[in-house]
């Protein structure tokens, strides 16, 4: 790890259809609360959401019981959502701390949750693709470092993005599953496609996500990891899959009282915003993420790495 980094602090805590009209962070909505924000709290609170915030790192731990995951099965699961590798905050260097603090967990298996790139209403700087692929390919894991797509991806960087995983030899599942076995640890893991992948008129999208193609190819009876970038699908996974794991959210991003949940990019609002959501005896944990969108500030919701601890 750079010594002279911060150190990470810890705490614990239908397919492909037409997404009819999911919020998202709404650019215009962002921006006026943010410069609300600004003007009602004191010019510190501006300062360290967009200065300090954004540039701290924190582990986020989980140890969940669902009842599809054998309680005598120990697995640990680190989680890297929502990158978004670029200035002024997600800089190379903080990449490379991201890194270092996930290898040091000493997982079994690295999971990145989708959107690496970063994307901002004003001029912003990209960590070039072949950089910070070289960083994530650092990641060690005994039962590897798999991939999804988020919808920045698709939305600005696919076929770079792709590539980049493809050089770092970091597998993308999309609409498919992989099993895992590990000392007696069988499992299946399987990556949704994005369900917002394409923009087809205002706050309307059209989803590459196949959660039965995706299921299917579960041919066993061992437990099933979930992973989806968009938390939205999760009224829509059955109770077969043990946890399902998601970003995009940021939790928010923006998290002050009196106007959370208004940025939180879900139809469901504050539903599927953050953390650790248990409906009708199914599990889902989502990431706040690690990276900022639409603008580099952050406040109530650091950047974090998901620590997640199954048959404990
Ligand atoms: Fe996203």
């Amino acid at each position: 790890m750079n010594s002279k980094a911060p150190r990470a602090t810890e705490r614990t805590a239908g397919p492909r259809a037409e997404r009819p009209a999911p919020a998202r962070i709404s650019r215009r909505r962002l921006l006026l609360g943010a410069a609300g924000l600004v003007g009602i709290s004191p010019a510190a609170a501006g300062a360290y959401a967009a200065g300090i915030e954004p540039r701290s790192l924190v582990v986020t731990r989980y140890a969940p019981n669902p009842p599809a995951w054998p309680a005598d099965r120990k697995l640990s699961i680190t989680v890297i959502a929502d990158l978004h590798a670029g200035s002024p905050d997600m800089t190379l260097t903080h990449v490379r701390r991201v890194v270092e603090t996930a290898n040091l967990l000493r997982s079994d298996v690295i999971v990145l949750l989708g959107d690496y790139t970063a994307s901002y209403v004003i001029a912003n700087t990209k960590v070039p693709y072949r950089d910070w692929a070289a960083e994530l390919a650092q990641l060690s894991a005994p039962l590897g470092t798999w991939a999804i797509l988020g919808n920045h991806d698709w939305w600005n960087d696919l076929p770079d993005v792709r590539q980049a995983l493809a050089d770092a030899h970091i597998p993308v599942l999309e609409n498919n599953a992989v099993m895992l076995d590990g000392e007696g640890r069988r499992f299946w893991l399987a990556g949704l496609g994005d369900q917002i992948a394409f923009r087809i008129g205002r706050h309307r999208f059209r989803g590459v996500d196949d959660l039965p193609a995706t299921l299917a190819e579960v041919r066993t009876d061992d437990p099933v990891l979930l992973l989806v970038h968009e938390p939205d699908i999760f009224p829509n996974v059955p109770s077969r899959v043990a946890l399902t794991l998601a970003g995009h959210t940021h939790g928010g991003q923006i998290r002050v009282p009196l106007i959370w949940p208004a940025f939180v990019p879900s139809q469901y609002g504050g539903r599927f915003a953050y953390g650790h959501i248990v409906e009708q005896g199914r599990h889902l944990i989502v990431s706040g993420g690690l990276g900022t969108s639409v603008i580099p500030a952050r406040l109530g919701v650091p950047p974090e790495i998901v620590r997640i601890d199954l048959g404990a």
